[in-house]
Order: C-alpha cells, then sequence, then structure tokens
C-alpha cells in the first residue's frame, strides 16, 4: 500500500454527532502495526508487509464499509482489521436481510453505526475521520419499486461524492460495489460471426420455453465471455448500479478522489443473509439438500454462470483497495470458469453426498440471463488471481448453515416470498 502516501491525523473514532451507535468496540489493529500514539490520539500506524528483502510499507487506515453487517462488507471488514486498519462499519440493517434490526453480521472489532446511504447527516458523521470507503449497501431485490434502486444505490452514492466533495475530505480511496448484473445478456456471436449485445429475452419467447438467443440472422447466438468494453443494464437493479458506476468513477476522476468500481459476478460463502431472495443459487440449492428435497432448476439447466468464491472477492476488494493502477476503473470480479447451473447442482449434491435429482418443471424467473460469464483478464493484471472453487464455497455454507438457528423457518419465509413476488412463471403449452 506504498502507493497511499498521506499519513494524517485521525480523530478518535468514537466521535460521532448522529447516527445510532451499537457498538465501538474500538478496532484496534490486529496485526502486528508500529502505533504512534501523539496525546492520545492515533496519528498513524504503520506495519511491514513481507518481514525480509522486498517489504514494503503499509500505512493504516480507518476505512468506512457501508453495508459493512453485509456478507461482503463482514468479510472484508475482518480481512481488513487482520490487517491492521480500522474499520468503521456503517448499515441500516436493513430487512430481510437482518431480521428484527439486528445485524446478521458483526465482525469482532469493528465499530458499527447504523444508518442509511441516503442520510446526508448520518452519513457526514460516519465519514468522519475516515481514509478510504468501501461502499457495498445496496438496495437488490426482485420488487418493482423502481426508484428505490436508484434512491440508495445511485443516489446514496451521489451524496458519498457530494460530502466528500463540499466537506473537501481526504479520501484517498472508493470502492463501490457494482454488479455482473449491467452486462445484462452480455456478448454473443451470430453463426456468421457478428458480435451482438442483446436485449432481455421476451416473456413471450420464454413462455414457449424457447432459452436460446437468437442472432440477428434468426439462429441460435453463442455466448461469450463478456469483457469490461461494453454494457447494456437491463432491469432497475443493474440500470442503478451502472448509474453508482458512472457517479463514483466520473466525479472521483474530476474531483481527483481515486474510485474504483467492482463488477462482481455471483459471490458465494458463509454468512450469505438465509433471507435475502437475491443471494442465490448456493443458498437455494444448500437448502434444499439440507431438507432433502430436490432441488429445483429453472429452465433446462443450461444457463451458463460464473461464481467467486467470497475469499477471493475480499482479496480483490484489497488489491484494488491498495494498488493506484485500479484508480478510476471498473473491473470484473469473477471466477473465472464457466458452470451450467446444472454443473453446480452437481457440486452441492456431492458435497451433501445426496443424490437428489434436480427438479425441471419448465419454470423460469422472469428476467435471469440466459448466460452470463465474466471475462477476470483485466483484475488479473493486477496481480490478483482466483483461488478458490465453487466446491470450497459449498463445503463452507454447508458448514456455517449447519451452525444456524431456526433454518426450516428460512425455508418456509423464502419459498412464500419467491411466489408473492410472482417472479417464477411458468412455461405455456
Ligand atoms: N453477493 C453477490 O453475489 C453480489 C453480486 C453482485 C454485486 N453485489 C453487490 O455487493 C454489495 C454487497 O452485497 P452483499 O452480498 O454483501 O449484500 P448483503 O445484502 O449481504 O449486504 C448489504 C448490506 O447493505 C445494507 N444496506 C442496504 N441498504 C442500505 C442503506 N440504504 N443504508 C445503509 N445500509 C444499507 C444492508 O443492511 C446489508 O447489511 C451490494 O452492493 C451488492 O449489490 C453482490
Amino acid at each position: 500500500m506504498a502507493e497511499i502516501d498521506k499519513p494524517r491525523t485521525l480523530p478518535p473514532t468514537g466521535r460521532q454527532e448522529t447516527g445510532d451507535r451499537i457498538q465501538n468496540t474500538g478496532a484496534l489493529p490486529t496485526a502486528s502495526p508500529i502505533l504512534l500514539f501523539l496525546g492520545g490520539w492515533v496519528e498513524w500506524l504503520l506495519y511491514s508487509e513481507g518481514a525480509e528483502c522486498g517489504a514494503k510499507e503499509i500505512l493504516l487506515m480507518h476505512i468506512l464499509i457501508t453495508g459493512g453487517a453485509g456478507f461482503i462488507g463482514s468479510h472484508t471488514a475482518n480481512a481488513l482489521m487482520k490487517k491492521g486498519h480500522q474499520v468503521r462499519i456503517f448499515d441500516c440493517l436493513r430487512p430481510p436481510v437482518h431480521k428484527d434490526g439486528k445485524p446478521f453480521n458483526h465482525p469482532e472489532g469493528a465499530e458499527m453505526v447504523v444508518g442509511d446511504v441516503t442520510d446526508k447527516a448520518a452519513m457526514t458523521a460516519a465519514l468522519s475521520g475516515i481514509d478510504a470507503v468501501i461502499h457495498l449497501a445496496a438496495y437488490q431485490d426482485y420488487l418493482p419499486d423502481f426508484s428505490t434502486f436508484f434512491q440508495v444505490n445511485a443516489v446514496g452514492t451521489a451524496l458519498l461524492y457530494e460530502i466528500m466533495v463540499e466537506q473537501e475530505l481526504p479520501i484517498q480511496k472508493v470502492v463501490v460495489a457494482s454488479s455482473q448484473a449491467v452486462y445484462g445478456e452480455g456478448a454473443y456471436q451470430s453463426a456468421s460471426g457478428e458480435v451482438f449485445f442483446p436485449d432481455i429475452r421476451s416473456l413471450d419467447v420464454l413462455e414457449k420455453g424457447d432459452w436460446e438467443i437468437q442472432g440477428p440472422d434468426g439462429k441460435s447466438g453463442k455466448s461469450l465471455v463478456t469483457h469490461e468494453g461494453q454494457v447494456n443494464p437491463q432491469n432497475q437493479y443493474a440500470m442503478s448500479k451502472y448509474t453508482q458506476e458512472m457517479i463514483a468513477l466520473n466525479l472521483g476522476r474530476r474531483y481527483e478522489i481515486p474510485s474504483v468500481a467492482m463488477r462482481y459476478s455471483i459471490v458465494q460463502g458463509p454468512g450469505q443473509s438465509l433471507y435475502n431472495a437475491y443471494s442465490g443459487a448456493c443458498r437455494i440449492f444448500c437448502l434444499a439438500m439440507h431438507f432433502d428435497h430436490r432441488p429445483v432448476v429453472y429452465e433446462d439447466g443450461m444457463s451458463l454462470r460464473d461464481y467467486v468464491n467470497i475469499e477471493d472477492v475480499v482479496a480483490a476488494n484489497l488489491t484494488v483497495l491498495e494498488q493506484d493502477a485500479a484508480n478510476y476503473q471498473a473491473f470484473n470480479l469473477g471466477g473465472g470458469k464457466a458452470y451450467t447451473v446444472l454443473d453446480f447442482v452437481q457440486i452441492v449434491a456431492k458435497v451433501y453426498g445426496k443424490d437428489l435429482e434436480p427438479d425441471m418443471p419448465g419454470s423460469f424467473r422472469f428476467g435471469d440471463t440466459r448466460h452470463i460469464v465474466s471475462d477476470i483478464s483485466k483484475l488479473k493484471k493486477l496481480g490478483w488471481v482466483p483461488k478458490h472453487t465453487p466446491e470450497k464455497s459449498v463445503r463452507d455454507y454447508k458448514a456455517w448453515l449447519e451452525d444456524q438457528e431456526n433454518v426450516a423457518d428460512v425455508l418456509a419465509y423464502t419459498q412464500e416470498r419467491m411466489k408473492s413476488l410472482n417472479v417464477v412463471r411458468e412455461v405455456k403449452g
């Protein structure tokens, strides 16, 4: 982190004007830093990485993680604290991720402030004494309340930049969580070799059970691994995430606030909210196996996806936080390998040691992309590589799930919710 080169005076983390503090455990570094205390205030913190030759000095920072009580945020907080950074979590503890206003995850040692990223006073207070921001708070759902997606994901990000610019805050890096969803159906190649970017599949076509996307020549197109070059956001979530990226990268560049957008693929691992309808394949298939149900697979199970392990995601977040070379750019952050949904079901079945045939009733989720796999070569050029397999994600998730209470309630709740959202539809005829 030699590139983050502005040691600065930090106020004590306990200074807060607004925001409902529910715990401040001090978040003192757990690595082996040299602490320089001046007049009771932490002036700056420094430690070396790689003790012998080539050791680089790393400045330790106060890092704000919005959405830090969530899945990616809590793992990122733990990793940052392990390196010696101090972490302040800012999270509104939104249901259904958090039940009854209790944080689903509370990384030990992190300062926790309850507040909403759309609340200017609370955000201003939360940014006090902060050196870097990891902005993960987001509205993610299947609901058609379109404005909420933009309110939280886009306006919340604009507010973050507004405060940093207005207050002239010396923020050294902002990492924002975007999504692979910005690509919609991604890039395709037609039978005649033409590259095209299809729109979402129409309800009409899906109701006939025609799953594959046709090229301009009327023949089935071939899905390509999608690089960062061209986006095609199709739903309210994806559009709000792409807007968030533009706010971060363009305002960041204009006001010289180094900013990076991470387009996560499907992130998997322990600590992913059981109640989040958005948390996808790992939760759904593991719950099915846990309760000895046949896993329900939509369409024909041949959709391609890439799955990335949470530990690889955390490592990538830290990579872009630490490297100037990442500034003002968007990066794909995926698993680097394509799996069909049926492949993934097989992985889950193997980990559970259960031989439950997938149930394919001919239903589909309206709005799902047919295939989407990210090209991760750009991020790899910064020295990051995905190290973990979906098998590991499933193994770790299974172990974590077995430790949770009231898992039966969760299954009933999520089934009811998907039904009530009318996301799942049937093929006609
Ligand atoms: N998990 C994935 O597979 C995935 C994939 C692509 C993108 N992302 C993005 O990564 C980020 C983190 O995702 P996650 O999986 O950890 O989700 P999560 O739901 O586990 O965590 C999100 C956190 O944000 C908080 N939050 C929501 N609205 C807020 C608001 N208005 N103010 C303050 N806090 C708020 C929630 O309470 C929650 O703790 C999100 O921006 C998400 O869009 C995640």
